[in-house]
């Protein structure tokens, strides 16, 4: 089966080229000392105290759900191995020039400002136990990440697509939280980090949608292994070294202030699936259609389930993160 896959991963080599077209080159990109305070030029002291005002607008809410984006981001090396690990996708020498290698490379390349940009802001703000930030995301790169792929790139792809919408919208909210509470530069940082996920989302998904129709059997059962349980989530393996379950906790956060929470999960898995124009299929082959019922019935399920959900405020956790105040 796998390597029936590898060979229409390659007939899909076209949409990735064309997916590809959607990185933007290095000199037409923002980068990270864009948006944060310039040593050695004049009035560099004044911007690091603007910074460091609007930093203590932020709750301690948001400075764990900020940290916990931020670490997420900055586990990319687990990311671009995970990819590497796709059949089809893989770059054997480091230079391949086929579209998978240079999709990889260029998608890299771009993320890397994320965590380069956030930790920026984290450093300055002088808010935050950067070693503790440090050793977080040390320990979640020692842990690893497995995104149950299986090596299998159709898999591999359903996952991407469905990242990238979720870490598009945790920067989303975020960056609406930090423009009401009066911190216009994490909020343009946000908006910026926001609008390359969602550039990325954009692209694999169109890839994606290329891949269903291509072979819509092996797509959608793809989809369905992928989609139909619960996803899991990039940087869930993470760890200061005190608290064992800081991922949950700091999902815990998320939920409560808005931030990637359960509804978005349901309304991001109905999302994708109409933009692959799955409820309105027809005549799709074999089990793709029973398939394509069961991530349908999946994604009504996780919405009922989300509107039915009322958060209780949990015991407050301390986090090493902020100095283990209790959030
Ligand atoms: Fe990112
Ligand atoms: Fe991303």
């Amino acid at each position: 089966m796998l390597e029936h896959r590898l060979s229409v991963m390659r007939e899909m080599e076209p949409s990735v080229t064309a997916a590809l077209a959607t990185l933007l080159p290095p000199d037409d990109c923002w980068q990270p000392s864009e948006l944060l305070p310039t040593f050695g030029t004049e009035g560099w002291q004044a911007e690091v105290e603007d910074l460091q005002e609007e930093a203590g607008r932020l709750s301690d809410e948001m400075l764990v759900v900020l940290v916990g984006n931020v670490v997420t981001e900055e586990a990319l090396p687990a990311y671009l191995a995970t990819i590497n690990r796709c059949g089809g996708m893989t770059d054997r020498t480091g230079v391949d020039d086929h579209p998978w290698a240079c999709w990889a490379r260029s998608w890299t390349a771009e993320e890397k400002r994320h965590g380069d940009v956030g930790r920026g802001y984290l450093l300055l703000s002088g808010r935050v136990d950067l070693r503790s930030v440090e050793r977080t995301v040390q320990h979640l790169l020692r842990n690893g990440f497995d995104n149950r792929a299986g090596g299998d790139p159709y898999r591999g792809l359903a996952y991407a697509s469905f990242q990238e919408h979720a870490t598009k919208l945790a920067w989303i909210q975020l960056g609406r939280l930090a423009g009401t509470c009066g911190a216009p530069r994490l909020h343009r940082i946000c908006g910026l980090i926001a609008a390359d996920e969602a550039r990325h989302e954009r692209a694999y998904v169109s890839v994606l949608r290329d891949l269903v129709a291509a072979d819509p059997e092996g797509a959608l059962e793809a989809l369905e292994e992928t989609l139909c349980g619960i996803v899991v989530m990039p940087a869930r393996t993470m760890t200061d070294g005190i608290d064992g379950n800081l991922f949950g906790h700091f999902a815990a956060v998320g939920q409560r202030l808005g931030v990637y929470t359960y509804a978005d999960y349901a309304e991001n898995l109905r999302q994708l699936l109409e933009t692959l124009g799955l409820p309105r299929m027809t005549g799709l082959p074999g089990a793709a259609e029973s398939r394509r019922d069961a991530l349908l019935a999946a994604a009504e399920r996780h919405r009922a389930a989300a509107t039915e959900l009322t958060t209780r405020r949990g015991r407050p956790i301390a986090f090493s993160w902020i100095g283990g105040r209790r959030v």
